[in-house]
């Protein structure tokens, strides 16, 4: 039926070619045959920032400067109640976040102060001059990790000693994952323990990271290292270089000194020695010439 409607609009349209009827046709095989659609991206957004929503009006023939909106309403699945609605020159109702970014052309929305209950999947409905159409929305919220913050364990570390290093992140969501670097570039992530610690407070979801990395016996030439804090997405969100502190040289044991010591004082008794034997030798020879 439509394909026989859209044939006659056709014929009509390509073989009595006036100025007046060639925009009433593009409208009518607009909307006679369904060829426009509405788009809409899966959208991520981000705690407490601005989220755009991207949807768009799409058709093979040139379309956009003849589709205009009529009115808008987004709805939670499963849920009655628009929880935004636009008739288009009349003031919006609803969740006061939401807002058309251009009420006459573009579908896409704009949601300001994100937070995780926004979460879910949506039924977009458009409609125009040209009829109307209902798409799909998913909206997924993360978090931004916080700097990480970095320490040691023992705080001063002597060369060549046991020390854990730590790299923290908080308040990022969902779960990231941390990986650690020496001066060199040398990837150290494998020796490294995770822990994920989330925490739910009134729907305000958030995770601590936390990274351990272990030495037991650490060389001071790897130093300064590196971590850095990737969200769920593999998406770097920070990073932080960090020098470990050394003990100060007269705390450290004067091991080498020592023995430095020790063979000096060999070396001077030895020589004491010689000279002792060496004087004997002389008196000996002498008291014999004497006698003979
Ligand atoms: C990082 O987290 C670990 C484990 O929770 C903790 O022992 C360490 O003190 C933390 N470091 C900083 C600088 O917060
Ligand atoms: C570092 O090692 C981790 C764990 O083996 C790996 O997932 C990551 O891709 C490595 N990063 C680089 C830059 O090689």
């Amino acid at each position: 039926m439509v394909s026989v409607i859209v044939v006659v609009f056709a014929v009509v349209c390509l073989f009595i070619p006036t100025v007046r009827t060639s925009e009433v046709c593009t409208a009518l095989f607009l909307y006679s045959t369904d060829l426009w659609k509405l788009e809409c991206q899966p959208t991520v957004g981000i705690a407490a920032q601005t989220t755009d929503i991207r949807c768009s009006i799409r058709c093979p023939i040139k379309c956009s400067g003849h589709i205009e909106l009529v009115g808008v309403a987004l709805t939670k699945v499963k849920q009655e109640k628009p929880v935004f609605e636009h008739i288009i020159n009349e003031t919006p109702s609803g969740d006061p976040r939401f807002s058309l970014v251009n009420p006459v052309k573009d579908p896409s929305l704009q949601l300001s102060d994100t937070v995780f209950s926004d979460e879910g999947e949506y039924e977009y409905y458009v409609a125009t001059n040209m009829g109307e159409k209902t798409a799909r929305i998913s909206i997924s919220v993360i978090a931004m990790y916080r700097d990480p913050v970095t320490s040691s364990w023992p705080e001063n570390v002597i060369d060549g000693g046991p020390v854990d290093l730590y790299c923290n992140a908080t308040d990022g969501y969902p779960a990231g994952t941390i990986h650690w670097f020496d001066h060199s570039g040398t990837n150290w992530t494998m020796n490294s323990i995770m822990t994920k610690a989330i925490k739910d407070t009134n729907g305000s979801k958030s995770v601590a990271l936390s990274s351990k990395l272990p030495f037991k016996s650490i060389h001071s030439s790897l130093a300064p290292f590196r971590c850095v804090v990737f969200n769920s997405k593999f998406v770097k969100e920070g990073e932080k270089t960090f020098q470990i502190m050394l003990k100060q040289e007269s705390e450290k044991v004067p091991l080498g000194s020592k023995t430095t010591n020790i063979v000096a004082g060999l070396m001077v008794t030895g020589s004491l020695i010689a000279g002792l034997l060496l004087a004997l030798l002389i008196c000996r020879r002498r008291g014999d010439q004497r006698y003979h």
